[in-house]
């Protein structure tokens, strides 16, 4: 972060703190993103049905575009350093977000506004949570695993522009 950057709770997600480990690192830059996501549904909460629509369109390129990936990716990065509960509890939000990003397709109508908060709020808990508690738990169990998947984190940063510093993406 230099002195140009607004120091606020999203701007610490651009470039993360150096504290994190260099292969998570591009996992925490999608949380960026994911969290400009979460102001945009709840912008969206309160526009009209044409916005609510375009919004889902735009959660639909990012669940095909980098939302799934990044599951998979933080499934088995992190999954070999995880205790059981905290691994289930990772699966169990991945698939309810999954499950609940589909239900707009099949609605065949734009979203509420309840859903679109209840979106946003899915995903920011859940972002919340892995860069508090999750992220810090791997770290301190997997290091060294950790240190040998570095080639995974060349690998995000190639397949997804978001995984890669900002300085990098223009
Ligand atoms: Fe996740
Ligand atoms: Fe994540």
């Amino acid at each position: 972060m230099n002195d140009s950057t607004p120091d606020t709770p999203e701007s610490r997600f651009v470039n993360p703190p150096l504290k994190r480990h260099p292969t998570l690192q591009p996992l925490s830059r999608e949380h960026f993103g994911g969290l400009v996501l979460v102001r945009r549904l709840r912008e969206a909460a309160d526009a009209d049905e044409p916005a609510r629509q375009a919004t889902v369109g735009l959660l639909r390129e990012a669940w095909e575009g980098e939302l799934k990936g990044h599951f998979a990716d933080e499934e088995s990065l992190l999954g070999p350093h995880l205790k059981d509960s905290d691994m289930a509890r990772l699966i169990e939000e991945h698939r309810a977000l999954e499950r609940h990003i589909k239900m707009a397709d099949s609605a065949g109508c734009a979203p509420s506004a309840e859903w679109l908060r209840e979106t946003a709020t899915m995903l920011e808990e859940h972002i919340r949570w892995e860069e508090r508690e999750l992220f810090p738990a791997a770290e301190r169990a997997g290091a060294e695993g950790l240190d040998k998947m570095a080639h995974e984190a060349d690998r995000i940063e190639r397949e997804r522009p978001g995984a890669r510093r900002r300085q990098d993406t223009r």
